[in-house]
């Protein structure tokens, strides 16, 4: 399995997220899944911000754009190709301030991308190309936004990755929220990385069974 792998914590050994993350895959190789990744730590090679030239270039039809617009688009382009060619997408990230940290925006923006990511079809509806990938959404976050709790009607994060990934053909992610890791006591943090723990590898069993009887289906088929 082609395994897109980002992660997006400002923090590095001591971040929740980034362990969560490499947890996940661990579960996933334990389960026997061969794992090929593609990492990519947006906090190290951050995708550029949309600057002037950017927001023309990327509405410019392929066919008319000058070799300027093609240098500017160049690095989106290629981060494009790297989703596309992944079967399945994890993003672990934490929140801050209510949303996604910045650097992760900026993966968006440039991954959002007209006739590559998503396509305008002849009948005039926009077709997500990212239909076929499993997406995982690990999120580490501070406080308890859990259904019921005083803070859940301030989670921008998960509307705004739906949204986002949604547009690109992502109908079904998985979320996996460890909370509250920051503003509570130490047993209730111990709680909330214990649950993120089972649920990631309830999650990896489920990507681990679907991919093994792909691969049974395949060799069948090639008999
Ligand atoms: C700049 C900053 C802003 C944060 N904003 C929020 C927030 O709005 N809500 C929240 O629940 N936690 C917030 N937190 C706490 C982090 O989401 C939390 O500590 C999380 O576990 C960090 O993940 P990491 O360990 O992978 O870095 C914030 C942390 C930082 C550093």
């Amino acid at each position: 399995m082609k395994v897109m792998h980002v992660d997006a914590s400002a923090k590095r050994e001591r971040s929740n997220s980034r362990a969560l993350s490499r947890y996940f895959l661990e579960r996933l190789r334990g389960e026997g899944v061969d794992l090929e990744i593609d990492y990519l730590d947006v906090t190290v090679d951050t995708p550029p911000h949309v600057s002037e030239a950017f927001a023309i270039a990327t509405y410019t039809p392929a066919n008319e754009r000058t070799p300027a617009m093609k240098a500017t688009l160049a690095s989106s382009d290629a981060l494009c190709k790297r989703l596309l060619e992944a079967d399945a997408l994890i993003f672990a990230m934490p929140m801050y301030n209510w949303s996604m940290p910045s650097a992760f925006k900026a993966f968006i923006d440039n991954i959002t991308r007209t006739e590559l990511t998503y396509v305008n079809t002849d009948d005039g509806r926009i077709e997500g190309q990212l239909g076929s990938q499993k997406v995982l959404f690990i999120t580490s976050r501070g406080a308890d936004l859990r259904p019921g709790t005083p803070f859940s009607s301030m989670d921008a994060l998960t509307p705004s990755l739906k949204a986002a990934f949604g547009f690109l053909g992502v109908a079904d992610p998985t979320f996996v929220d460890a909370q509250p890791l920051q503003f509570s006591n130490q047993e209730a943090r111990a709680e909330a990385l214990e649950r993120a723990r089972d649920e990631l590898s309830l999650v990896a069993a489920r990507w681990a069974q679907a991919e093994l009887s792909s691969q049974t289906h395949e060799a069948i088929e090639a008999l």
